[in-house]
């Protein structure tokens, strides 16, 4: 099953629009009941305004409907094996428990499987705020 979910993140990564950095990424997210969303990074002129590929997936996850998430998938073309960045750890985080599995992938496939708990031991959590 990671291989399809890897499939939809490189599908997505070739609808990427990163004319800077030409670093395309995507990523695609997996709900418990089957749903698939997936996404590019988005650049813009102004640099620090673009956002990235798991970003990207996680609002249309949101959009829907979010629920539980069981797995993500990441790959990127320059990259044997991509890690999401400290801030995409925090965002996914937000919505994927510590069990979710997060298949970090080259061009080919899955290289590595590790969980949300693995990938952002100590983060930030929201609970004392709601
Ligand atoms: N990028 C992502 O899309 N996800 C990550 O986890 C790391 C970085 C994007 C942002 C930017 O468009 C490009 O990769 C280079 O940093």
């Amino acid at each position: 099953m990671s291989h399809d979910l890897f499939l939809a993140a490189r599908d997505a990564m070739a609808k990427c629009y990163a004319p800077y950095s030409k670093f395309p990424v995507g990523a695609a997210i997996r709900t418990a009941d089957g749903r698939v969303y997936s996404g590019g990074n988005i650049e813009i002129a102004s640099y620090p305004e673009g956002w990235c590929a798991e970003t990207t997936a996680l609002s249309h996850y949101i959009m829907g409907g979010g629920g539980e998430i069981s797995e993500i998938a990441v790959v990127a073309e320059r990259m044997a094996r991509i890690t999401p960045c400290g801030g995409c750890r925090q965002r996914l985080a937000e919505f994927a428990k510590a069990n979710a599995k997060l298949y970090l992938c080259d061009d080919s496939g899955v290289v590595e499987t590790v969980t949300m708990g693995d990938m952002l031991p100590y983060g930030f959590e929201g609970e004392i705020l709601k």
